[in-house]
């Protein structure tokens, strides 16, 4: 067991790293580094550097169900309540869904009708009249859409969060290193046990234990993860609404059609309609390897693939048609670390005699555990076991997975995987 004033360096300053940081000085660790390639936190390459990410309890697993639910808790307390706002989630089908989407409805809806705190939030909600009879703001036609309204839900704007639990975390004693300084090229092995990290301009730090917390990067600091996580991307747009727009919009719920995508409230401050088509998401796999990584440089993903623009666009004809043919702007690919089997990774990398942990495989569905992603770290620390008692969240054995139906059968995706390469947008003639 890592005594609490051990040197201990969380590397990656994104939704995992901060919570763990938070959770260990809470719990009274007391020499913390935290390493973040990124000049500023909200890093701009966090998956979390967003206006808004679902926080929504029910899931097909009541395992993250019952995880949730003590997340929104949490939400609720003094250092997140005021990045938390609880504006009910309407999830839905619309008339040409095709069958596997219907399907993940209906469990996602008798997941939250079947949980005795959730189920008295729960409106279902047959057609366009009941949907526009509790989503007044709404005057699309709604064509075929069905499901439910859950007020227990709603969202969290991430990137300011992130920004709260580094403030609270540098006050308590935490070191931050950013930019050149905190760009962690390699974990330091002697022997097998880690010593501490070096960065890329060269220097050592010394730590007894290393947590590596970089999110879609995982498989570049630890290696020996191989396809265990790949680094896959969703895109992301906005509508930029006037002041007038913004605030005739206040309240509505995130909204969601599982074949198209879905939107958030407008955010105040930037006047920005957050829009996310569904579907399998794009892959930059290595043909050597096979595994996925990010994109150098932020340019490369900050566009959205023509095919979801038609998508969100037909998402909004559904429901908000004034604002179907708008530009779209800050577009994005956001990169995650994903699981073949959606499970988060928190365990201790084997063959490390305990002293390094990894954090990752939050499959695109991390953000709402934010505030207690934390107590999990410090549960391993503490627990009597070298292993993460939690079968699921275990070091992965590879088991020679089939590239073609990678991640394929889990339920809520929806469609095939792309790769990065085949959806450059067009470049201008010249
Ligand atoms: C489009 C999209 C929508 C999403 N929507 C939701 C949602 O609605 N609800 C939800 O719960 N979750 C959602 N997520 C998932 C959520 O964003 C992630 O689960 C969460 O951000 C994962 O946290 P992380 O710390 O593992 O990774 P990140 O937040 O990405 O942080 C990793 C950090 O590591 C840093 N780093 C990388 N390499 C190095 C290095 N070598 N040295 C130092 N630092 C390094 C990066 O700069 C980054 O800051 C969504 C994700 C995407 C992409
Ligand atoms: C934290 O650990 C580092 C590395 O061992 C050491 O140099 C530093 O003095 C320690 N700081 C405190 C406050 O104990
Ligand atoms: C690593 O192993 C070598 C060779 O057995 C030994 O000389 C050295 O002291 C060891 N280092 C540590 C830190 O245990
Ligand atoms: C750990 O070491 C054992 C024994 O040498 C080896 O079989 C196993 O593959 C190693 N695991 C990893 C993840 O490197």
């Amino acid at each position: 067991m890592v005594a609490k004033s051990s040197p201990i360096i969380i590397i990656g300053g994104g939704a995992f790293g901060l919570s763990t940081a938070l959770h260990l000085t809470q719990n009274g660790y007391t020499n913390i580094s935290v390493f973040e390639k990124d000049t500023q936190i909200p890093p701009r390459s966090s998956a979390a550097n967003d206006l808004n990410k679902i926080v929504r309890a029910e899931y097909e697993d009541p395992f993250y169900t019952d995880l949730t639910i003590k997340a929104i808790a949490t939400w609720k307390t003094a250092l997140f309540a005021p990045h938390f706002h609880q504006t009910g989630f309407l999830h839905c089908v619309s008339g040409n869904a095709p069958a596997k989407a219907i399907a993940t409805l209906k469990r996602f809806q008798e997941s939250a009708e079947r949980h005795p705190q959730i189920q008295p939030h729960v409106v279902p909600l047959t057609d366009k009249t009941a949907i526009r009879e509790l989503c007044w703001q709404y005057d699309g036609q709604f064509p075929g859409w069905n499901g439910y309204l859950n007020r227990f839900d709603g969202y969290a704007h991430s990137a300011n969060a992130l920004k709260a639990v580094y403030h609270a975390t540098q006050a308590a004693g935490v070191r931050f290193f950013l930019g050149q300084h905190g760009d962690v090229a390699e974990v330091v092995y002697e022997n097998g046990t880690s010593r501490g990290i070096r960065t890329s301009s060269g220097r050592f730090h010394a730590a007894e234990l290393v947590i590596v917390a970089v999110g879609a990067a995982a498989a570049k600091i630890v290696p020996e993860v191989g396809d265990q996580v790949v680094a896959k991307s969703w895109s992301v747009a906005h509508v930029h609404l006037t002041d007038e727009e913004t605030s005739a919009l206040r309240g509505i719920p995130i909204t969601y059609a599982r074949d198209l995508g879905f939107f958030f409230e407008p955010d105040p401050k930037t006047n920005l309609l957050k829009l996310c088509p569904m579907g399998g998401g794009y892959l930059n796999t290595d043909p050597r390897t096979g595994v996925s990584h990010v994109p150098e440089g932020l340019a490369s993903s900050a566009f959205m693939p023509l095919d979801d623009e038609l998508q969100v666009r037909r998402l909004l004809q559904h429901t908000l048609p004034a604002l179907a043919e708008r530009p779209l702007v800050q577009k994005w690919l956001c990169w995650f670390a994903d699981t073949s089997d959606s499970d988060f990774i928190i365990d201790y990398v084997p063959n490390t005699s305990s002293s390094v942990v990894l954090l990752s495989g939050d499959s695109g569905h991390g953000f709402k555990m934010f505030p207690i992603v934390g107590s999990w770290v410090k549960d391993l620390l503490e627990g009597p076991q070298r292993q993460q008692p939690i079968a699921r969240w275990r070091w992965k054995s590879q088991k020679g997975q089939t590239k073609a139906n990678w991640g394929g059968d889990v339920s809520w995706r929806l469609g095939e995987s792309k790769e990065f390469k085949d959806i450059q947008p067009n470049k201008p003639k010249l």
